[in-house]
C-alpha cells in the first residue's frame, strides 16, 4: 500500500506508541474466545511496524502486556507469553531482514524463561539494526516504572537538589528514547492505563473506534495524518508556534 498523499513526509513522528486494545472483544462479537483476538492481533502488530518503517519512524512501542494483565485468568496469560514466544520465532528473520532493532521495557525478569531467552535473542541478534526500533511494553506499568526510578535514584545517593526532569528521564525504562509525539489506542477507550505516564506528558492522543486485531497500514496512515493536523503548543500560545514555524 503507497503511502497516503495527504501524509507529509517531513513532518513524520518520530516515536509512536500504541495500546493496543480490543482483542478480546472483536473475538467474542466473531463468537471466537479472546485468545483467538490476541492470535489475531498479531497482523495488526505486523502491518503497523511495516506502516511505520516505510513512513520513517524510528521509534514503535506497542503496549503487548501490562502489570495488571498478570491478574487475568491463567490459561489467557500463558496464551500471551505462549503467543510472544512463537510471534518473535516466527517473525525474527524479517524483522532482522527489514533493519527491525527489537527492544523491550517492563519487567522483564517476571517473564517466563522462555518468553524472556527468546526476547533476549531477538535483542542481541538486531542490536545493530537501525531501520526502526521496535519496543515491546512487556510486564509493564508507569507507575511500577516510576516507583523502580525513585527506588534507584535513593540508592545512587541523588540529592534533592540534583533531581530534575532530564535526571528522572535517565533512570526511567525508556532512557535514550525519544519520548512519543502520538499514542494511538483502538477499541473506543479513552485512558491511559498506565502506559507511559511520564513521557506521554506532551504526545498527541488518538483514539479510534476499531478493534486491535482489525487495525490495518490505512489506520496507522489515518492516525499520522491526523497527528500532522494538530498544532502542539507545549504550552505556548498558537501565535508563538506559528512565528517559530516561518
Ligand atoms: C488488549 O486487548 C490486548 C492485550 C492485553 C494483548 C496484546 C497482544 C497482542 C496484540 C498479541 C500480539 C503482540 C505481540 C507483540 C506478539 P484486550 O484483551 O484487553 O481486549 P478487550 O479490552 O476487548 O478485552
Amino acid at each position: 500500500m503507497a503511502i497516503p498523499s495527504n501524509i507529509n513526509p517531513e513532518k513524520v513522528p518520530q516515536h509512536v506508541a500504541i495500546i493496543m486494545d480490543g482483542n478480546g472483544r472483536w473475538a467474542k462479537s466473531h463468537g471466537h474466545d479472546r485468545i483467538y483476538g490476541h492470535l489475531s492481533g498479531v497482523r495488526s502488530v505486523r502491518e503497523s511496524l511495516e506502516a511505520a518503517r516505510e513512513l520513517g519512524v524510528k521509534y514503535l512501542t506497542l503496549y503487548a502486556f501490562s502489570t495488571e494483565n498478570w491478574n487475568r485468568p491463567k490459561e489467557e496469560v500463558e496464551a500471551l507469553m505462549d503467543l510472544l514466544v512463537k510471534t518473535i520465532v516466527g517473525e525474527i528473520d524479517e524483522l532482522d531482514a527489514n533493519g527491525v532493532r527489537l527492544d523491550a521495557i517492563g519487567d522483564i525478569e517476571h517473564l517466563p524463561e522462555s518468553c524472556k531467552n527468546e526476547l533476549q535473542g531477538g535483542i542481541d541478534r538486531t542490536k545493530d539494526n537501525s531501520e526502526i526500533t521496535l519496543i515491546l511494553a512487556l510486564s509493564y506499568s508507569s507507575r511500577w516504572e516510576i516507583v523502580e526510578a525513585i527506588k534507584r535514584m535513593m540508592a545512587d545517593g541523588v540529592k534533592a537538589e540534583e533531581v530534575n526532569d532530564n535526571l528522572i528521564a535517565t533512570y526511567l525504562c525508556t532512557k535514550n528514547i525519544p519520548d512519543p509525539e502520538l499514542m494511538i489506542r483502538t477499541s473506543g477507550e479513552q485512558r491511559i492505563s498506565n502506559f507511559l505516564l511520564w513521557q506521554l506528558a506532551y504526545s498527541e492522543l488518538y483514539f479510534t473506534e476499531t478493534y486491535w486485531p482489525e487495525f490495518r497500514k490505512a489506520d496507522f496512515f489515518e492516525a499520522i495524518a491526523e497527528f500532522q493536523g494538530r498544532e502542539r503548543r507545549f504550552g505556548k500560545t498558537s501565535e508563538q508556534i506559528i512565528l517559530k514555524d516561518k
